[in-house]
């Protein structure tokens, strides 16, 4: 129990440590994280987040649903994940699976909302998880997929840069992801933020 206090402690200064760095560079994330659950408005039901990483939006959006399914394929950021949401106390509200997006074991229409942020750039398969997220969504549900915009991926290759490493990007073209909504028979409502961009996918164009 000790042991596992202190590796929250220790592991709560580290995201602490970083998030000073991001926002002496610009970059806020829990004020990021914010303004994608204002965009998101009312999100409920069984929600599903793609691309756990570190946690730091998934504490904001425990905070806000009463559960959440996370997936990631890398079992060491779930780690770290497991440790900030337990610091942050929301860990029981939260189920965690190692897993690719592109590979949901999730049944057809079994998630009222799916939501991804900061994760589409570090995907290689993107079509492949775009189709899993149209397979594992329910017709009347709300996708939420939300990334740095062109000002905050200046931000994050900035600090890289100082640190002497590149940010890795996998270039993608968000115009071909809307397409892809619309040609399915969904509405996209598209919004930019300070460092953000969020793309609200629903049937009727977000009015809920
Ligand atoms: C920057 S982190 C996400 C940050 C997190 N969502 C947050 O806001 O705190 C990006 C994550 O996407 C994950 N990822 C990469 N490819 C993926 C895929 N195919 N399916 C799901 N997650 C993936 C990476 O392993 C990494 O942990």
């Amino acid at each position: 129990m000790k042991h596992n206090r202190r590796r929250m402690l220790e592991n709560d200064a580290r995201l602490q440590e970083r998030d000073r760095l991001y926002r002496q560079n610009g970059y806020d994330s829990s004020e990021s994280g914010r303004y994608v659950l204002k965009c998101a408005g009312r999100l409920s039901g069984r929600v599903l987040e793609i691309g756990t990483g570190k946690g730091r939006f998934l504490v904001q959006l425990a905070r806000k649903v009463s559960r959440v399914v996370t997936v990631d394929p890398n079992a060491a950021e779930q780690k770290f994940a497991k440790l900030n949401t337990a610091h942050k106390r929301v860990r029981h509200k939260i189920r965690f699976v190692v897993a690719d997006g592109a590979d949901l074991p999730f049944a057809d229409a079994s998630f009222d909302a799916v939501v991804s942020v900061n994760a589409l750039h570090h995907i290689r398969n993107l079509r492949g998880v775009l189709r899993e997220v149209l397979r594992v969504i329910k017709p009347n549900g709300k996708i939420v997929l939300s990334d740095f915009n062109a000002h905050g991926f200046r931000i994050m290759d900035r600090i890289h840069r100082a640190e002497g490493r590149t940010h890795e990007h996998v270039k993608y073209d968000v115009a071909s992801i809307i397409r892809l909504f619309r040609q399915n028979g969904w509405r996209v409502a598209r919004s930019s933020g300070c460092c953000q961009q969020v793309l609200v996918v629903t049937r009727d164009g977000g009015k809920r």
